[in-house]
């Protein structure tokens, strides 16, 4: 039983949803967390009664991010053996549609994980960033490929570069949600889409999401990689040690270049 997240195979008819359930640590995503999650949705993609699937967080956090406390002490060659990204792999592999529910917090990988589902509902409340810079690091699970594709370059390299955060609102009109909605109906608007989506054929969704998703899938693989391997050098800095361990300490990180 996954003890980090909550499945509902049946929630309405065809439609599961996968809760994120860390709430103290505004659900940042752990690798047990990411594992189950992993294994959720390769069960729902085999569960011929689901036909689309919402991730969803709570009110004040959708997802604030890989686990810092898990990464502060990894070095480069850690985060290469550990291998997280072979478990974003097997998500982004997922032949049903995915809706990310986003109310407060998408942050760093917890944004990367509502870009890698298929569509985003968004909550008033809902704010996106990619702040690993802040930390002495830099996204690793697709921010640096997917927010530039969805919102452009300008508006991707300052988030990227400054690691500041913009509102639901911002991200409708860059084009990185599908609409936002009042707090207190984000989950039931993310449930109707989903309710839609399953009245379909099953198929023909599950090969229209391939065809979508080759539009861009062969430049992404080539980009994901590269990315990576930034990510993981960044684990050679004293940068990232400080700037994780600031994070921790609660405190103002100063970053040397080393
Ligand atoms: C571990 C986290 C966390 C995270 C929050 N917490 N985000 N723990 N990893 N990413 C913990 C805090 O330490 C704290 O625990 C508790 O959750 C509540 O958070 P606060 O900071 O007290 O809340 P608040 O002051 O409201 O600030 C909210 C926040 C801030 C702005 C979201 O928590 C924040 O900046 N979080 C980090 C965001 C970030 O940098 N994300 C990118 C991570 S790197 P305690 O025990 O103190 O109560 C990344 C790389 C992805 O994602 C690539 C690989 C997959």
């Amino acid at each position: 039983m996954p003890e980090l997240i909550i499945v509902t195979p049946e929630k309405q008819p065809g439609v599961a949803t996968i809760q994120l359930n860390r709430p103290k640590e505004l659900n940042a995503l752990n690798l047990q967390l990411m594992g189950e999650l992993r294994d959720a949705l390769v069960e729902l993609d085999a569960n011929t009664n689901v036909r689309c699937i919402v991730i969803h967080g709570n009110q004040r956090a959708f997802a604030a991010g890989a686990d810092i406390k898990q990464m502060a002490d990894k070095t480069a060659i850690d985060m290469l053996m550990i291998d997280q990204f072979s478990t974003w792999d097997r998500i982004r592999k997922t032949r049903k549609p995915i809706i990310a529910a986003v109310s407060g917090f998408a942050l760093g990988g917890g944004c990367e994980l509502a870009m890698t589902c298929d569509m985003i509902i968004a909550s008033e409340s809902a704010q996106f960033g990619q702040p690993e810079i802040k930390i002495g690091v830099m996204p690793g699970a697709g921010g640096t490929q997917r927010l530039t594709r969805a919102i452009g370059k300008a508006k991707a390299m300052e988030m990227v570069l400054t690691g500041k955060f913009i509102s639901a609102v911002e991200a409708e009109r860059y084009g990185l949600v599908n609409r936002v909605v009042a707090d207190e109906i984000y989950l039931d608007e993310a449930m109707k889409l989903a309710a839609t989506i399953a009245t379909m054929s099953p198929v023909a969704v599950m090969l229209a999401k391939e065809s979508v998703n080759r539009t861009y899938e062969t430049f992404l693989d080539e980009g994901l990689h590269f990315e990576r391997k930034n990510f993981y050098l960044t684990f050679a800095s004293e940068d990232q040690k400080e700037g994780m361990a600031a994070f921790v300490e609660k405190r103002a990180p100063v970053f040397t270049g080393k």
